[in-house]
């Protein structure tokens, strides 16, 4: 953690909750969130829940984001949402290229640079996701994976755009498995996502850009991830389905 990059706690329902559930869990969420000067805090819903979330969260500091978007405007893409669509119901960030998007629906990683695009275009802060599978990394291949994942997102990134990205480092196989990355294999991840972002767009950009940590994140190991140097947040999945573990993540004692 590095105190010029604020902390960034985000909660990825994922396909869960209904909702009245969802609407529970946000009302709690923001009666306990402060003014938001000390961390950002965003949950990131299923679309469709999206404008009844985001009426809940106004006049508080909390973001509201969704899960994925397409990046055309407009057109024959059954069962797509277009960026626009999504700041119109509210949403004011989104995630792109989630692993599950990746290896679950097939996402391309040259979408991905088309998507970051359409995203900053409508006034959506994009959470870029990256991250390699259990065999690319007992293979060796986790640096070369997130290059090329990096190489084909940020193709037209410019300088002054960086403040308004964001990058989650997500291995696939930590990723709702109860397995957590070491402090270690973090802290590696994050310092080449942060250099590889430096070399590309200067140095300023490198230290300006926040780098979240994704996969079993919990109560127990969140203040050993957030004091990683170069973890910048974190994206929750399974624990932040609930006030019980979402609240104490939220409020990790820096
Ligand atoms: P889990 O926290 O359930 O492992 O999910 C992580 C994730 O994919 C967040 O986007």
């Amino acid at each position: 953690m590095n105190d010029s990059r604020k902390p960034y706690i985000a909660g990825n329902w994922k396909m869960n909750l209904d909702r009245s559930r969802a609407l529970d869990l946000i009302k709690t969420i923001k009666g306990r969130l402060g003014d938001g000067s000390d961390r950002e805090v965003a949950v990131f819903s299923p679309a469709v829940y999206l404008a009844d979330i985001s009426a809940v969260a106004q006049g508080s500091p909390l973001g509201v984001g969704a899960q994925n978007l397409w990046y055309d405007k407009e057109g024959a893409f059954t069962g797509e949402l277009a960026a626009h669509m999504l700041r119109e119901v509210g949403a004011d960030r989104v995630l792109v290229g989630h692993s599950e998007r990746r290896h679950v629906f097939g996402e391309k990683d040259d979408w991905m640079a088309r998507k970051l695009r359409a995203a900053l275009e409508s006034d959506l802060l994009p959470i870029l996701c990256v991250g390699e599978t259990l065999d690319e990394r007992k293979g060796n291949r986790t640096e070369r994976v997130l290059k090329r994942q990096l190489e084909t997102a940020f193709l037209d990134i410019r300088q002054d755009e960086i403040r308004r990205v964001t990058v989650a480092y997500e291995p696939v196989w930590a990723i709702g498995t109860g397995e957590v990355a070491s402090p270690e294999q973090v802290g590696e991840a994050h310092r080449f996502v942060r250099r590889w972002i430096a070399n590309k767009l200067g140095a300023e950009a490198g230290s300006a850009i926040r780098i979240l940590y994704g996969g079993s994140v919990n109560p127990g190991n969140v203040k050993t991830l957030m004091a990683v140097e170069d973890v910048d947040g974190v994206l929750v999945g399974g624990a932040s389905l609930k006030p019980d573990t979402f609240l104490p993540i939220i409020e990790f004692e820096r």
